[in-house]
């Protein structure tokens, strides 16, 4: 029996056995963190971008002990922590703001998911004063003068452009050395997210341009249909860095577009706020989660994450993009079947039954070990 057998075996054991007792366990080595680096803000303002879409002008909360925000590069995102009913979860929301002018606060803008939870109460319920815990700001999309060429095409699709905006001013105010295009499609003009901002910036600003798409109307000004090779090709030069924020279905029709132009794979960046997964079959699991001096029990559907069951049961699992890339929810899994969508786990610790329960869906009933 290998050592790695050897450590499977003893986790299974402790699967089945454990019952709440203090337990030693040296396998967890402390990555999994508090929600550290948490700022206190207040809404400062509240905007009205589209029918269904707010921006939320967020500034410290001095009383809380926030006295100043922490700075940020273009493309990162802030976790947002919320209790709802006794539950806590977290939502993250990319900065669209100036990184040049945190004085000003940050904004992050809200679109409305159906049956969102987070975004509904956000759009719904919450007021200019109302006070929120977040994250410091996160995450490595965006821009980089050290890995990415000079010409930048932007692709954007309906909320996913707000990390070209705060991209946009930080190239207009000089402090990234690239041209930036952003190809921004919205079903309607009516969907269009800071309007008065994308008109600013192409008119004023030599080095960054948004080019429009309506898919569902024809007005003057706009081009029609979906992000297509035809609008792309007059932008592309010899070498070009692609970044990509919006539905997955649009990443999937531009990656066969930019094949066609031999745009390299390690060139194309993606933003990515969400995980797709639909089992074939929907069923119930049992969860059951070891923290440090005690255990709980709960459901956990086969087309729920093990992070969404945990935190619907109420427990405090550490979590942060929601994307299987950030690190801030990994735990071991002690026993059980499990699929792991996406996400960037090195294989070393996948091998070692490391996972991220941010993108971790149930096959069957599980025992999952959180150092909390
Ligand atoms: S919350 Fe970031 S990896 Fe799971």
């Amino acid at each position: 029996m290998t050592k790695i057998d050897n450590l499977k075996k003893e986790r299974k054991d402790i699967a089945k056995t454990y019952s709440g007792k203090k337990i030693k366990d040296t396998y967890i080595d402390g990555v999994i963190k508090n929600f550290q680096d948490i700022q206190y803000v207040k809404i400062k303002d509240i905007i009205e971008e589209t029918n269904d879409t707010k921006s939320f002008i967020l500034v410290p909360d001095e009383d809380k002990g926030t006295r100043e925000l922490a700075s940020f590069r273009a493309g990162q995102y802030i976790s947002l922590k919320m209790f709802i009913d006794g539950d806590y979860t977290t939502r993250a929301y990319s900065l669209s703001s100036a990184p040049n002018k945190i004085n000003k606060g940050y904004r992050i803008t809200i679109k409305r998911v159906p049956n969102g939870l987070v975004s509904n109460i956000m759009l719904d319920d919450m007021k200019i004063g109302d006070g929120l815990t977040i994250s410091r700001p996160m995450g490595d999309f965006g821009y980089n003068k050290v890995r990415d060429e000079k010409n930048v095409i932007g692709i954007a699709g309906g909320s996913g452009i707000t990390p070209f905006i705060s991209l946009a001013y930080e190239v207009d105010a000089g402090l990234d050395d690239c041209n930036l295009t952003v190809f921004y499609s919205v079903k309607t003009e009516d969907d269009i997210i800071f309007k008065k901002e994308i008109e600013y910036f192409n008119k004023h600003c030599k080095k960054v341009k948004f080019v429009m798409t309506l898919t569902r109307e024809e007005k003057p000004g706009y081009l029609k249909g979906h992000i297509n090779k035809d609008m792309i090709e007059p932008y592309i030069k010899e070498f070009n860095t692609v970044l990509m924020c919006g539905p997955k279905a649009l990443y999937k029709t531009m990656n066969e577009i930019l094949g066609e132009f031999n745009i390299p794979r390690k060139c194309v960046h993606y933003e990515n706020f969400m995980v797709d997964f639909l089992p074939i079959e929907e069923k119930t699991y049992e969860l059951k989660v070891i923290l440090k001096n005690d255990f709980k029990i709960c459901e956990c559907k086969s087309n729920e994450t093990l992070l969404v069951a945990m935190e619907k049961a109420g427990i405090k699992a550490p979590s942060l993009c929601r994307v299987g890339i950030c690190g801030y929810c990994r735990s071991v899994i002690l026993d059980g079947k499990i699929k792991m969508i996406g996400g960037n786990m090195e294989k070393a610790l996948a091998q070692n039954d490391y996972i991220h329960p941010c993108i971790t869906y149930p096959e069957s009933d599980v025992v999952l070990r959180l150092d909390i």
